[in-house]
């Protein structure tokens, strides 16, 4: 099997593709560019993607022999699926490997949000820090309040079960139940996929719903947000602070939120351990191998 990898794994793995296919690894040192991909995908069977590359009808045309789509994300909103499928090219992702890794890092963001964790610490980076004081940069505490989950997969109830050791009750919510969550939540997070059904889930209706004390955090896609609608609602403080790990631009990040010392950023870390991503890596590879073996993938979209 001929395969495109975009991007460096690690060796052992890479290993393990070599011993079935003919691999042609992308070495470039960011993204690969959209004309490159096109030119390298023409004669391959398979292609290891990461959420960087796009795969649209376009680039499906100009890869004729192409059979599996092995992308690197649980997400897969960088890949057109029904027009993979109306190719019979199979697309898998990266489900369940990655599901705690996200679900400590969205606690990382509330818990950054909640006690100004980041805010502090450019504080002190600044030579800003006067002193200890009782009322100096107070946080609002967790216990005794509701997390919203929008979106109730794997990642979204692997948030909700850590909610009990802080003390917090998590509610779930998508699409009709989602105006109750909206207006009681004291931390609204997202865990929906991306794509064209949640564009602009969160746009500036449902941030005037939200509490005025309210913590929102996605790290889930940037396109779910309307970006603009939450610089709107931080600005006219509708919300308390917003912890974001997705933009809808990446790696774009909008010079508003950059400014604003309740905003806490992170640039898409969400499954990004050591452990994680060689799980990852390797049920990419795997999908791949399978689909060369002549069986069914194993985790596909
Ligand atoms: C990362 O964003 C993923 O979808 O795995």
């Amino acid at each position: 099997m001929k395969v495109l990898l975009t991007r460096r794994i690690p060796s052992s793995v890479f290993s393990r593709l070599q011993a079935v296919g003919d691999v042609d690894l992308y070495e470039g040192p960011s993204a690969i560019s959209a004309d490159e991909l096109k030119r390298r995908l023409a004669d391959k069977q398979a292609l290891i993607s990461v959420l960087t590359d796009r795969v649209t009808p376009e680039l499906l045309d100009a890869a004729p022999n192409l059979r599996i789509v092995s992308n690197i994300a649980v997400g897969y909103e960088n890949i057109d699926v029904a027009a993979a499928k109306a190719r019979g090219v199979i697309v898998t992702n990266t489900p369940d490997v990655l599901t705690e890794a996200v679900a400590e890092f969205t606690w990382a963001l509330i818990l950054a949000a909640a006690r100004r964790v980041a805010e502090g610490d450019r504080l002190i980076r600044r030579h800003g820090w006067k002193g200890w004081a009782l009322d100096f940069m107070l946080g609002t505490e967790l216990r005794g309040k509701q997390l919203g989950i929008v979106g109730s997969g794997r990642i979204g109830r692997a948030v909700a079960a850590k909610a009990p050791a802080f003390g917090m009750t998590a509610v779930f919510g998508q699409r009709t139940a989602l105006d109750q969550l909206l207006v009681t939540s004291d931390v609204i997070s997202l865990h929906v996929p991306g794509g064209p059904e949640t564009r602009h889930l969160i746009d500036r209706k449902t941030f005037a719903r939200m509490k005025r004390s309210a913590i929102f955090v996605n790290t889930a896609r940037g396109s779910v947000v309307d970006e603009e609608a939450l610089i709107w609602a931080l600005q006219e403080r509708l919300i308390a602070a917003a912890a974001l790990d997705v933009f809808e631009n990446e790696p774009h990040v909008r010079e508003e939120l950059m400014t604003m010392e309740n905003v806490v950023l992170a640039p898409h870390l969400g499954s990004a351990t050591r452990e994680t991503r060689t799980a990852m890596i390797d049920l990419a590879v795997s999908n791949v191998l399978a689909v060369a073996a002549g069986n069914s993938p194993i985790t596909p979209v």
